[in-house]
Order: C-alpha cells, then sequence, then structure tokens
C-alpha cells in the first residue's frame, strides 16, 4: 500500500486533535502509524506503505535496501553549551521520526501555527508520500575534543582516517562534527527533512559541507537488482547484503568488546565513512571496452567475473587466459577489493552518483559519493583504500576530492532520543 498525496496533512490534523503523549518523541499514538512500533529499524515495513521503521536495534539507512536518492549533509556545531547541543539532539529525533512516516517535521507544520509565525515546516513535501525516507545521524572525531565534556566517550576507532595516496581533498568538502544522511526514493523528501533539520539548528549548528546524490550505486539487498555507476559498470554485486546478518553483524555493526568503558553506547552502531569520489568520465569514454572490463575485473553488460557468464559466479583469481596472464588482471580494482586479498576484511556499501555541474574547463564534475559502513574503519576501509589507492588501474581515472568519519549511534528504544544517548 502506498500511502495517498495527503498523508502528510492527514497526519498533522490528526496529531493536532489528539493529545496523549505516543512517545517521547512528541507523537501521538493517532498519529503514529502502527508499522512504526516493534519494527527492527532495519528495512521497510512489512505492508511496504513507504514508510521504513525510524527506532529499532540499529539505525535504519545503512542496511535499509538503498533506496534511490541521497542529500547528504555535514556540519559543524557552533555552540560550546553542552545543553543547547543535546536539546537539539532531541529535537532532530522527534522530526526526523515524524518525517520518516511521511508527517511534516513539527506540529503545526507549514500552515498550521498561524498566521503570525514562521512556519514550523518548510512545507516542500506537504503533498509528497514518506517515500522510503530514512534519517542517519553520525558523529565526527572533532565532536569528541572537550567543547561538550563528550572526550571519555569518543571510541577509540573514531580517529580521523590517514592520507592515502593520490589523495586531492578539499578541507571544505570534508569532516564535520556531525552528519546527516537522508535517504529517500524522491529527492524532494529527502532535501526536505535536511532543509528541516538544519533550520531548527540555526545557531547551534552550520552546514559544512553537503553532497546531493541520485542513482544508488549498490544494492544493500539481494531483493534488489544491481545498479550502475557512472562509468556505466554494475556496482554492488559482490557486496554485504541484509539478508547474510552474521556477516553484517562481523563487518558492520559495532560489537560490545569494541566499545568498553565510555563508549559502550556506540554498541550496535556503524562508522561511516564518506568519499566523494571524482570520475574522469571524458576519459573514460574514450576508453575501449576490453580495456575498462579489464580495468574492474567484470563483464559490462551483465557484471559476471572476467571468463564468466554469470553476475553473481564466484571470482577465481588463479584462472588464466589463453595467453597464460590472469583472467582477473593483478591491478584490477576486484582483485584489490577483494576480501581474500585483505585477510577477509569486507565493508557495506552504499554510495550514490552525483553531478555537480561542471570543473570550469569544460568537463563535468561528475563522480560517485562512497559511504561504507563499517565495524572499524581502521580495520577494515584503511588497508582496503591503501590497496587500491596503491595499485588500482581505476586510478588512472578518479580522483578522491572529499573525506570524512563518523560513528553512528545504535538504533533507538521507544522513549530514547539521539540526546540522551550520546550525553546519558
Ligand atoms: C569511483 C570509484 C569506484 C568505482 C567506480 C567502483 C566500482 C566498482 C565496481 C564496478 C565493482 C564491481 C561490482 C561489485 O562487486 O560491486 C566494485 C567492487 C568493489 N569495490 Fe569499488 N568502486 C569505486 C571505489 C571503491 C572504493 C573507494 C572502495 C573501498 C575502499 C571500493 C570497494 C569495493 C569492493 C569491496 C568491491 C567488491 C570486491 C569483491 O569482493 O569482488 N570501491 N567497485
Amino acid at each position: 500500500m502506498t500511502m495517498d498525496a495527503s498523508s502528510r496533512r492527514a497526519v498533522l490534523a490528526a496529531g493536532a486533535g489528539t493529545a496523549i503523549a505516543g512517545a517521547a518523541a512528541g507523537l501521538t499514538w493517532a498519529s503514529r502509524p502502527a508499522a512504526a512500533d516493534g519494527a527492527s529499524g532495519a528495512g521497510a515495513t512489512a505492508a511496504d506503505d513507504g514508510i521504513v521503521a525510524f527506532r529499532g536495534a540499529h539505525q535504519a539507512g545503512i542496511t535499509t535496501p538503498a533506496q534511490d536518492r541521497l542529500h547528504f549533509v555535514a556540519l559543524d556545531v557552533l555552540t560550546e553549551d553542552p545543553e543547547e547541543l543535546r536539546s537539539l539532539l532531541t529535537a532532530w529525533t522527534r522530526a526526523a521520526e515524524r518525517m520518516t512516516y511521511g508527517a511534516e517535521a513539527a506540529p503545526g507544520g507549514a500552515v498550521g501555527g498561524g498566521p503570525f509565525q514562521a512556519p514550523a515546516d518548510t512545507g516542500e513535501a506537504l503533498d509528497l508520500t514518506a517515500s522510503h525516507l530514512t534519517v542517519t545521524i553520525g558523529y565526527g572525531p572533532s565532536l569528541f575534543d572537550g567543547r561538550f565534556g563528550l572526550e571519555g566517550r569518543r571510541p577509540e576507532a573514531l580517529r580521523e582516517l590517514p592520507a592515502f595516496l593520490g589523495d586531492d581533498l578539499d578541507p571544505a568538502r570534508s569532516g564535520g562534527d556531525l552528519c546527516i544522511q537522508a535517504c529517500a526514493d524522491d529527492p524532494q523528501v529527502a532535501v526536505h527533512a535536511v532543509r528541516n533539520l538544519v533550520r531548527m539548528g540555526f545557531g547551534v549548528v552550520a552546514v559544512r559541507w553537503s553532497q546531493l546524490g541520485f542513482g544508488r550505486t549498490s544494492s544493500t539487498s539481494t531483493a534488489q537488482v544491481t545498479p550502475r555507476n557512472l562509468f556505466g559498470f554494475k556496482d554492488g554485486t559482490a557486496n554485504l547484503k541484509a539478508e547474510d546478518p552474521a556477516a553484517v553483524d562481523e563487518h558492520v555493526w559495532v560489537a560490545p568488546e569494541d566499545v568498553p568503558g565510555g563508549a559502550a553506547w556506540m554498541a550496535g552502531g556503524s562508522y561511516l565513512v564518506a568519499r566523494r569520489i571524482r570520475m574522469h568520465v571524458e576519459i573514460w569514454d574514450r576508453t575501449p571496452l576490453t580495456e575498462q572490463e579489464a580495468i574492474f575485473g567484470r563483464d559490462k553488460k551483465v557484471g559476471a567475473p572476467l571468463g564468466t557468464t554469470d553476475e553473481f559466479a564466484p571470482i577465481d583469481f588463479q584462472r588464466k587466459g589463453a595467453d597464460g596472464e590472469p583472467l582477473i588482471p593483478m591491478t584490477s580494482h576486484v582483485r584489490l577489493a577483494h576480501s581474500s586479498t585483505l585477510d577477509g576484511v569486507k565493508i557495506l556499501r552504499r554510495g550514490y552518483n552525483f553531478t555537480d555541474g561542471t570543473d570550469g574547463q569544460g568537463h563535468l564534475d561528475a563522480g560517485l559519493f562512497f559511504i561504507a559502513f563499517v565495524r572499524d574503519a581502521h580495520r577494515q576501509f584503511v588497508p582496503m583504500q591503501r590497496s587500491l589507492a596503491r595499485a588500482d588501474v581505476l586510478n588512472e581515472y578518479i580522483e578522491h576530492t572529499g573525506s570524512a568519519l563518523f560513528a553512528c549511534p545504535p538504533g533507538l528504544a521507544d522513549g530514547q532520543d539521539w540526546g540522551t544517548q550520546l550525553f546519558a
């Protein structure tokens, strides 16, 4: 069942008339969809009404089947008052939860707050459905630098990523105290979510950088068809998938033993690595097909490992061609990123394509906004990226222009909010 176009208004009307506090999130039972209760937080609700459960053991937007669109924002905290930050996080929780089930950011919304005050919702999503919106929050290493008394709560693994060979990072597109990842099947719903959260944070936080993404470049569920990146190749074939919970537990969720002491709040969370990777599409588009396929180690049409015809065939790195050379070249992307060459390391990829206009020199500023979720970025992403940075032939066509690392806390239980979760 899909939410009808007037859902946001209907939810608002129901909420306005019923004063029972349905949750600490400030929702009313009348406005709270039944499907939002007791769901896992990982996927769409059973009836798939376009609503992804907001609460659960883990935050939504990680193993949730990747939606089509992304609005990602990194923010810096302006206030030095921990209490201001804590109450913003609490207010954000309420608004994010409301928006994920298709309601406006706050009661009163775009037009119900009276003519003499600025509306409590910006309004551009009024007639739109929930669109599988997920809002995922993350905290950068700098948030734990002592300004807010959080030093003792910093997880050991939340430390800046090292520099990698070939990095061309723009500080204005890197780092951040906080991040919000909004994914939805409708771009306007994702943008609306970020915009309203940023608006609520006026004076407390400021946008450091932001990225729009279209066309997911990964499947995170076996139920999804593998999408393509801007080089035209299927991307996400060998990704970790939600249907393999043992692998997800091993590689994505932070275990209690990873975060002893003050960092225990992070158990059940995951680290988000963001890399803005420019893809020089003009050079790629002049590269012969066989060379393109050798660079990835997979064929372009089906996405099958070279020498096979099935997209999901296991990759046999020993196999040699008629010339005696390995069918999957030693410097191919999939060989260098494969767990068998990295002591078993795997990551959950959840990136998006982007085009941000032109570079001013007659080229598209296009690429992959790479997002990965991992249990420990320094043990997983770092060795993998080192291996790629050193030898991947793909490097001739790409350039990493932005980078950030965030700790995404676990999901929220009923009555919990991001403020109390972080500050305890
Ligand atoms: C613009 C940059 C990139 C492009 C265009 C790209 C594209 C691809 C493609 C087409 C595949 C094969 C299909 C698949 O299994 O998903 C792949 C696989 C993979 N990529 Fe990338 N990728 C990029 C950057 C990265 C980065 C930065 C990392 C991590 C540091 C990474 C990690 C992986 C992994 C782990 C695999 C699966 C390898 C396997 O187990 O077979 N990729 N990528």
